[in-house]
């Protein structure tokens, strides 16, 4: 164990001189390697080869972009939340059997401004405020760590408080923080748009009791924007659309008084049940609200809507916040807090006004489908799993049938994190884990056909990446 191996590690940095060196030797050698999950990248990643250790890669050719925080502590100070790393963007690119890596932080004010300094000093979702802090908005605490798509010949890095922040596709190059339109400076951007099979893109703001409304063309331009009620102040991370309806999902974890960390100013309030507001995307005027019972999310699937007006969307649902508030802050720390999984459900909000829960009986996180099949009639849902106690993140890749009441699914085994999977092309999946063996993270792809058939082909990096969010696959 090196002085590099216990700064990098987990956590133990932020312990810094506090702690006596041969009590620090001794809490680096009882360090869980899962913390290789949350570990800290020094500086961008240039473009390198990757060896192919499997199969076989069919014709294939696109990057998976992906977006995930990877930088938690500076000097003797950290991040207090999962959430709240660096956003660093990684380029997988594949063409046939040969696959590519690079990656390059968002050069955002928060980063720059950390950088100089070489501590966290910036509040987050679960991150204090500390002396040196500059927040004359909440884009100066933009992390741009959660997502990446690609809108027009541009990624956007996103976030869910602040704004979009734009990067070239091939450099990675930081082009800046977007305004939309000038009056719409620093207007919350959620880091899960809902994009239509042209490529229009939905998006919502979240700001307590209202949503602004964001319509923007499939080159990633402003068409149009509007501020909406919602039914409760709730926190949101994710909404989801059908071809013709927004759908927002409000949990009862409800904003109060602004106070930083944001976490702060949440409290989960389960009497008050959960809402679903179902807004018109031609006149969102025409609003209904649909009840369910109180539950806690962050993600939801694709919707869509049946012939007789059904809409169903799939999420995964915790039954608490215990995860946001306890899980997700004690990994940064090295610390595994052991919470509930978020179970897989599909909801109807049918005609005469009820709204209905159907369990699929799983544990699941990161839904994904089709993008072609957004907003439209499916039966699959692609999603990690295969949770087990002893240690946080995803082991499985899987993809639930609701119509055939079918799981198949691929266990990577104990020595793998496994992060998100997404559809590439028509019959393909594609993600990455981190190898905790290995130390190195890998790019695997799948037949969505035959998951349980484990990866066509897998290549492996000769780098450890911190686990990311989420990402998109774009097609050479
Ligand atoms: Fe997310």
């Amino acid at each position: 164990m090196n002085r590099r191996d216990l700064l990098i590690g987990g956590g133990l940095a932020a312990l810094g001189t506090l702690v006596p060196a041969t009590a620090r030797a001794a809490a680096a050698v009882a360090r869980p390697d899962w913390t290789l999950g949350v570990t800290d990248i020094l500086d961008d990643i240039a473009p390198r080869s990757l060896q192919r250790i499997h199969g076989r890669a069919p014709d294939l050719a696109g990057t998976l972009y992906r977006n995930g925080p990877a930088r938690f502590r500076r000097g003797d100070s950290a991040s207090g939340h999962w959430f709240d790393g660096d956003g660093l963007v990684r380029a997988w690119q594949l063409r046939g059997n040969e696959a590519r890596l690079a990656a390059r932080f968002v050069d955002t004010p928060k980063r720059r401004l950390e950088e100089k300094l070489g501590r966290i000093v910036q509040p987050g979702f679960g991150t204090l405020q500390q002396p040196g802090a500059i927040v004359g908005s909440s884009d100066d605490t933009n992390a741009a760590n959660t997502h990446v798509i690609k809108a027009g010949n541009r990624l956007l890095a996103l976030w869910e408080a602040g704004s979009a922040t734009a990067l070239d596709p091939a450099s990675l190059e930081t082009q800046g923080q977007v305004t939309f339109r000038d009056d719409l400076k620093h207007m919350p951007f959620l880091a899960h748009p809902r994009i239509e099979p042209d490529g229009r893109i939905w998006n919502i703001g979240s700001g307590g009791a209202a949503v602004y409304v964001w319509r923007l063309s499939k080159h990633g331009a402003f068409e149009a924007g509007e501020a909406v009620k919602l039914p409760m102040a709730s926190y949101i991370h994710d909404f989801t659309a059908t071809a013709r309806h927004l759908v927002i999902l409000c949990q009862p974890w409800i904003a109060g008084a602004m106070k930083l960390p944001f976490s702060k100013s949440l409290t989960w309030q389960p009497e008050l049940g959960s809402k679903v507001l179902v807004l018109d995307k031609d006149d969102l005027s025409k609003a209904s609200v649909f009840d369910l019972p109180p539950l806690s999310f962050f993600h939801l699937g694709d919707a869509w809507e049946e012939k007789d007006g059904t809409i169903r969307f799939d999420g995964c649902f915790h039954k608490d916040v215990t995860f946001a508030v306890e899980g997700a802050p004690g990994l940064v720390e090295g610390r595994y807090v052991h919470v509930e999984r978020p179970e897989l459900n599909l909801v109807a909000l049918h005609p005469d006004g009820r709204a209905t829960l159907t369990p699929a009986g799983i544990t699941a996180e990161f839904p994904r489908s089709a993008p072609e099949l957004a907003g439209l009639p499916r039966s699959a849902t692609v999603h990690v799993g295969g949770y087990t106690g002893d240690r946080p993140f995803a082991r499985s890749v899987g993809s639930w049938d609701w119509v055939k009441g079918r799981h198949d699914s691929f266990d990577f085994g104990a020595r793998h994190l496994v992060e998100e999977f997404v559809p590439a092309g028509q019959h393909h999946l594609i993600g990455t884990t981190l190898n905790l063996d290995a130390k190195a993270t890998e790019l695997h792809l799948f037949d969505a056909r035959r998951i349980a058939d484990g990866p066509v082909a897998s290549w492996r990096s000769d780098v450890a990446l911190p686990l990311s969010f989420h990402g998109s696959w774009v097609t050479a």
